[in-house]
């Protein structure tokens, strides 16, 4: 079948669908200038992610840990949504339902205007407190604080922590249990930019075509979701997203 083949394919099974579900992942922010995780020039790269993105490594060097997400916060320091966010946003006000899973910590979704967004990961933009459960903005904490510095909880005193999920923690209970509404309730997941290797995130398109869902992958890479996918789109998705949500009626008027 060809690209274009491939693409009128998509947009039908988009078309046809009343509840969406989309997973994204760090290849929807790509676009934007953020980089991905994995790959040539991935954030991973040349660092061993259990040494900056695990409790135990913020246990042992909270200072080195919060160099990283510092760097990480003022890089995303005017970023902006691409042409894929705002696809997104099209594509909920047509649907009857819609959930937008995303393991992306940087915000662009609700930036964009997406509404029903479930930060599976968390976000870069909150920090927490690790005592007392305080947030607060990460930039205001951050703020006026020298390198090396670890920002403080202006509550009770304890160290924040950037409030994402680290490797071997639990994800967030509400956010799991959206995924599972949104596994058990769609009839397409649309799964965008991710490499489809973090569970439990990994495992959201097989449950759901398990379920009977359409599953639809947009990604230039083959990734272990493409086997389930029934139509691999391999585009970029600032591209692609905006072919695919092209036209179709507004439900929220009908
Ligand atoms: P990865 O870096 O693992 O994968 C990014 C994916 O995006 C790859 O499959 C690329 O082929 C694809 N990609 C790159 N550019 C793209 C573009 N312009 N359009 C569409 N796709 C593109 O990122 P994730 O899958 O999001 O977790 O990683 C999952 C999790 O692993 C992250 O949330 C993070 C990381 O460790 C934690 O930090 C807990």
């Amino acid at each position: 079948m060809s690209g274009s083949d491939e693409l009128a394919r998509a947009r039908r099974l988009v078309e046809a669908a009343r509840s969406v579900a989309v997973l994204t992942g760090a290849g929807v922010s790509a676009e934007s200038g953020v980089p991905t995780f994995r790959g040539p020039e991935g954030l991973w790269k040349g660092r061993r992610a259990e040494t900056l993105a695990t409790p135990a490594a913020f246990l042992q060097d909270p200072a080195e840990v919060w160099a990283f997400y510092r760097w990480r916060i003022e890089s995303l320091r005017g970023v902006e949504p691409n042409p894929g966010h705002a696809a997104l946003v099209r594509l909920e006000a047509r649907c009857e339902r819609f959930w937008l899973l995303t393991q992306n910590v940087d915000g662009l979704h609700r930036a964009a205007g997406s509404v029903h967004v479930v930060e599976l990961h968390g976000t870069i933009r909150v920090a927490r407190c690790i005592r007392c459960g305080s947030e607060r903005d990460a930039e205001a904490a951050l703020a006026g604080l020298g390198g090396g510095s670890i920002p403080l909880c202006a509550a009770c005193g304890a160290h924040l922590r950037p409030a994402v999920v680290w490797f071997g923690e639990a994800l967030p209970a509400a956010a799991l249990a959206a995924a599972e509404e949104a596994v058990t309730g769609c009839d397409l997941m649309l799964v965008v930019g991710t490499s489809g290797i973090v569970q439990p995130a990994a495992s959201f398109a097989r449950a759901a075509r398990a379920r009977g869902a359409h599953v639809i992958e947009v990604n230039p890479e083959t990734t272990p979701i493409s086997g389930i996918a029934e139509v691999s789109l391999r585009e970029r998705s600032a591209h692609l997203l905006p072919l695919l949500v092209a036209g179709g009626a507004d439900r929220r008027d009908e």
